[in-house]
């Protein structure tokens, strides 16, 4: 693994479990260039009109004049462009991922650099990569009458696989709201964590 992108949006800090267990992940790998986007601290923007035409314009004298507008943009992309292994640590916040992490996906999916309209469809041009998904949660997802409320991980497979990323594991961080789960939560998915990187 030469260079690993981690995403992280649980504001939580030293008390966040997501954070725990991709700080766990990232140990595993120590001669990799960690290129961290903290999205609790960095407050990413909402596309707004100047962004969105800077960023989708196929104008190339359009596209030289509004370069200041795609700029946080063109660097997002570029730093996933760039990845081995994306990380993807988040709270599950009201049944779906945080607004933070939204706002990243909306400015690194992106026409001709992260997807292409082609004849046989939509083509992913993050293709050579791999993520790993770390997910924390209050309740139980993976099994049980929760599941059908899991709007994290169908959506960030769904958003990864249209842009060619379709190799990815999932460690879940789950039932951080139930006491009787809460304890072993962290130290089980780090368990998990150590068994991918194997
Ligand atoms: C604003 C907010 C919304 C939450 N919504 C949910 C939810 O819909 N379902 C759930 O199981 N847990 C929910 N939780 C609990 C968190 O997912 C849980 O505390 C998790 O550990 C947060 O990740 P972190 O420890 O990395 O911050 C919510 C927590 C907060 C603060």
């Amino acid at each position: 693994m030469k260079q690993i992108l981690m995403i992280e949006a649980s504001p939580r800090g030293k008390n966040s479990a997501s954070r725990s267990v991709a700080n766990a992940l990232a140990d595993l790998y120590p001669s990799a260039k960690l290129m961290r986007r903290d999205l609790a601290a960095e407050h990413l923007p909402h596309l707004d009109e100047i962004t969105l035409q800077a960023i989708s314009t196929k104008d190339l004298a359009e596209a030289e004049r509004l370069k200041d507008a795609a700029r946080q943009s063109d660097q997002l992309t570029d730093e996933l462009l760039a990845s081995d292994l994306l990380v993807i640590a988040t709270p599950m916040w009201n049944f779906g991922i945080p607004s933070a992490v939204k706002a990243w996906i909306d400015l690194v999916v992106r026409p001709d650099r992260t997807f292409r309209y082609a004849d046989s469809g939509v083509l992913g041009l993050a293709n050579d990569k791999k993520a790993i998904l770390v997910l924390a949660s209050g309740g139980v997802f993976t099994e049980g009458p929760w599941r059908p409320w899991d709007f994290v991980e169908p959506y960030l497979r769904q958003i990864l696989g249209f842009i060619g990323i379709v190799d990815v594991q999932t460690v879940r961080v789950e039932g951080m709201n139930i006491p009787l789960l809460a304890a072993d939560a962290v130290p089980k998915a780090i368990e998990a964590v150590e068994e991918l990187a194997l």
